[in-house]
């Protein structure tokens, strides 16, 4: 078991807080189009957010300077502060919008683009094989965050180690779902802890030298373990989102199974395809950090909003899919790469070539992500 969530269906009518965990392709197509076509921001009562929904209303909030990806005075959410898991948030890229960020973030992606192509086809070859044997939720789960953890030097030569690290980020997602109880918060620092010890203890494998490098030439000396929060910083980012992109992409594979499997450039295709339509990551989150306006609405400090990244028909005339700005996904094409190598490698697997099921969504508002089960043989 891989999956920390339960499974509850979402409630008719959609909402954008469960739209993503439609059971249903065409209502949630259907709810995202009539949402697209609504050219200013729309107030939303039951999450208490305004909608930016429209294409050029969602580019606008992401690029705005008075909209942050916390809520003002709020660095880390309160329960954090003072724990093991806060200190790291407080410096995660994903988390920030202060100055020193956007040198910070060149460096990151710095790191991620010196990987060399052919080492990432083989860590990601191997992941895959480790994780297939376990059936295709965990392969779905895993192969994103161990290709990474394996990058980092962190040891992933058996499917234990897999195992053990899903188990880690699975008690970081339970954390950050607010509100956490106590016990929950306990096991995600403890994680934290324990992630942080092997990063120490490993051999450095690139990405973390890549990071120790750039953490020198940043001169964070205020801030040793700068490298380490940005390494669990891209291990976190690729667990629910490579979770969402590799399970539809299989599915996906499966809905065209009359055809030959694809080769590594059809596996490109399908999850091309997947990023279109409707997409992984559906909405990120903004609150004005000043009053504002965006879209002609005047925002007061502190609103928060709901920026719609999801694709569909008609198609809008930039992939959201990785967000955009200065907030856009760094591990875009790491993340292509490494899941077409994961996704091939599990469309050659001959024991596994019988199709997943799909039991539904995750319930989770942001993320589109399948249920996956082996059929019935
Ligand atoms: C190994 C895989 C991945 C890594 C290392 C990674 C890393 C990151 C990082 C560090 C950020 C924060 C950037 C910032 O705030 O400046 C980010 C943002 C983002 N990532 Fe990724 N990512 C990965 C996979 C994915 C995938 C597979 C998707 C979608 C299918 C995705 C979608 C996004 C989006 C939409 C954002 C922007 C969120 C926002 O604007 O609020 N990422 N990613």
């Amino acid at each position: 078991m891989t999956c920390p969530y339960p499974y509850p269906s979402p409630p008719l009518p959609l909402s954008v807080l469960n739209a993503a965990a439609a059971n249903e392709p065409a209502a949630m197509q259907s709810f995202y189009a009539d949402l697209r076509e609504r050219c200013v921001l729309l107030f939303d009562p039951d999450s208490n957010g305004w909608i930016a929904a429209h294409p050029a209303l969602a580019q606008a909030a992401l690029q705005h300077p008075d909209l942050g990806v916390r809520p003002p005075g709020q660095a880390v959410p309160a329960d954090l502060r003072g724990r093991p898991l806060g200190a790291v948030f407080a410096l995660w890229l994903r988390m920030r919008d202060d100055a020193p960020r956007a040198a910070e973030k060149l460096a990151v992606q710095a790191a991620l683009e010196g990987l060399a192509p052919t080492f990432l086809q083989q860590v990601s070859k191997q992941q895959a094989e480790l994780a297939l044997p376990l059936g295709w939720s965990h392969w779905q789960w895993a192969s994103l965050p161990c290709i990474v953890a394996s990058l980092l030097g962190i040891k992933m030569t058996q499917a234990a180690d897999q195992q053990r690290l899903l188990t880690k980020l699975a008690a970081l997602a339970m954390a950050l779902k607010p509100p956490a109880e106590r016990a929950l918060l306990d096991a995600a620092d403890q994680a934290i802890a324990d992630l942080a010890e092997e990063l120490r203890a490993c051999a450095a494998g690139p990405l973390a030298r890549a990071l120790q490098t750039q953490a020198q030439e940043l001169a964070r000396a205020d801030t040793p373990d700068w490298w380490q929060a940005q390494a669990l910083g891209l291990l976190w980012q690729g667990y629910e989102a490579g979770a969402g992109l590799l399970g539809q992409a299989l599915l996906a594979a499966a809905r065209s199974a009359a055809s030959a499997p694809p080769d590594l450039a059809g596996c490109h295709s399908l999850l091309q395809a997947v990023l279109e339509r409707p997409g992984v990551i559906h909405h990120t989150r903004r609150w004005a950090l000043r009053d504002c306006v965006l879209g002609g609405q005047h925002l007061r400090a502190g609103a928060a909003l709901w920026v719609v990244l999801a694709g569909g028909e008609p198609a809008p005339p930039a992939l959201l899919g990785f967000g955009q700005g200065r907030h856009q996904c760094p591990g875009q094409a790491l993340s292509l790469h490494i899941a077409a190598a994961a996704l091939w490698q599990a469309l050659q697997a001959p024991a596994l070539q019988a199709a997943p099921q799909c039991l539904g969504h995750e319930a989770l508002a942001n993320a589109r992500i399948p249920k996956l089960m082996e059929p019935a043989r």
